[in-house]
């Protein structure tokens, strides 16, 4: 043994997500004692292009089972690892990767190697006797509290269809903390709630992130509803509070007409139809960010898209799916200027970072994100600060696995004091002209 820092022991094991869907956990111990545990999430609208999770098939959990992928970290992959220094994150990372040997990581399954690869780096900083936000930042860079955008009104596959839309969400763009931010979004939640009542919709249905999943006539009526939220919290639209969406194009795309079905709104629309359309809310709603407002292989008009709705935060994930070789594909021709990194969609702790300092090159934002189907796990919080993502998406305000990536951040920065930073609304593009 050289280090006290090399791995010994890697051990997996199949747990539930907030869906109660299996997931798998890790724990990664290394020869001078310390050890480090990770749970990974796992999404419900899955990009095609998105490393594939690894799923057991047959009766167990509906086949949603996990114990092939758990299994996999306590062969394969633990050999792969066993006797690497921990602190070197991308050697470990490579030969997870190596490992599995296919470029989606299907054969040992991405749920498998990112487990190992974020309790690598939860052991790691436990011996370095860091938190896990100072341990992976780059060098000396500075922690930064991230601009949450919080989940108030759910459609989409997250709330069986109510409307297309998949997220409406609120940004507390006026605020001057992160726990500012979650205050004002806890407010606009609550007043939102109240209007959705006071309108006579069901308030007790609550969406897979913990918003609100109304049935609602047209994907208007929730931006109406989130606005009179806003409002009626008493914050002022635009200033104090904007709002965000999260298209998920990819959920209603028809490949065969090369429509987009709005089947709430009984309306099937081109992909320039889909953007006028996303330029006429943005006209009427104090919109900052859209996410995937197109499909994630119509490359043809995602230029387009970005040109026309270029006043907002044009936000790449179907489209990317944390993926190197996407994002300089779409760096290459201007298919957005934000990017959401999920890092079970690529498998690593080293890709996603790639991609956050890719972004970062090509002055895109980056929203670090969770999944639909989360844990109470909270290593993303320290990912955001640590690598200084500038935003991260989480859901809403309720329901543990949401509460627990907002409560770590709320202990960062309340730890942090008067060094916290945090990086308000300037954190999402475009960036202000100089
Ligand atoms: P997912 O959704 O985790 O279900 O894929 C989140 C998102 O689309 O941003
Ligand atoms: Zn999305």
């Amino acid at each position: 043994m050289k280090n006290r820092t090399d791995i010994i022991e890697v051990f997996a094991w199949e747990a539930l997500d907030s869906r109660g869907t299996p997931t798998v956990a890790c724990e990664v111990g290394l020869t001078g004692g310390t050890r480090g545990t990770a749970m990974v999430p796992s999404g419900a609208s899955v990009g095609t292009h998105e490393a594939k999770a690894l799923r057991d098939g047959g009766q167990r959990y509906g086949g949603d089972g996990v114990r092939t992928a758990t299994a996999q970290v306590n062969s394969v992959l633990a050999t792969a690892v066993r006797g690497l220094d921990a602190t070197a994150q991308a050697d470990v990372d490579t030969a997870l990767r190596a490992a599995d040997g296919t470029a989606d990581l299907s054969v040992v399954g991405a749920n498998a190697v990112l487990a190992v690869s974020v309790a690598t780096a939860r052991a790691a900083a436990d011996a370095a006797g860091e938190p896990l936000y100072r341990y992976v930042a780059e060098g000396s860079a500075a922690p930064l509290l991230p601009m949450p955008m919080v989940n108030i009104i759910s459609g989409g596959a997250h709330a069986g269809r109510a409307v297309d839309i998949q997220d409406f969400l609120v940004v507390p763009i006026g605020a001057g903390s992160f726990a500012e931010a979650i205050e004002t979004a806890w407010e606009v939640r609550r007043s939102t709630a109240a209007v959705v009542a006071s309108r006579g919709h069901n308030v007790a249905l609550i969406a897979d992130e913990g918003g609100l999943g109304p049935v609602l006539p047209s994907n208007r009526a929730a931006l109406e509803l989130l606005a009179a939220g806003i409002e009626k919290a008493g914050f002022r639209l635009g200033t104090d509070a904007a709002i965000a969406i999260d298209v998920a194009a990819s959920e209603f795309y028809d490949p065969a007409g090369r429509t987009y079905d709005l089947a709430a709104e009984q309306r099937a629309l081109t992909a320039v139809e889909l953007t006028e359309e996303l330029r006429s809310w943005a006209a009427d709603f104090p919109i900052v960010s859209i996410e995937d407002p197109l499909a994630e292989d119509d490359w043809e008009h995602w230029p387009g898209a970005a040109a026309a709705l270029a006043g907002m935060q044009v936000l790449g994930d179907d489209l990317f799916v944390t993926d190197p070789k996407r994002l300089r594909r779409g760096i290459a021709c201007s298919a957005a200027n934000a990017v959401l990194v999920k890092p079970n969609q690529i498998g690593t702790l080293t890709a996603a970072h790639e991609v956050v300092n890719l972004a970062h090159g090509a002055a895109m934002a980056t929203v670090l994100s969770a999944r639909s189907g989360e844990t109470e796990d909270s290593w993303l919080a320290d990912l955001a600060v640590g690598w200084r993502t500038g935003q991260i998406k989480v859901g809403s305000t309720m329901r543990s696995e949401r509460t627990a990536k907002w409560n770590r951040l709320l202990e960062i920065e309340a730890r942090l004091g008067s060094a916290a930073t945090f990086a308000g609304a300037a954190a999402l593009a475009p960036a202000p002209a100089v």
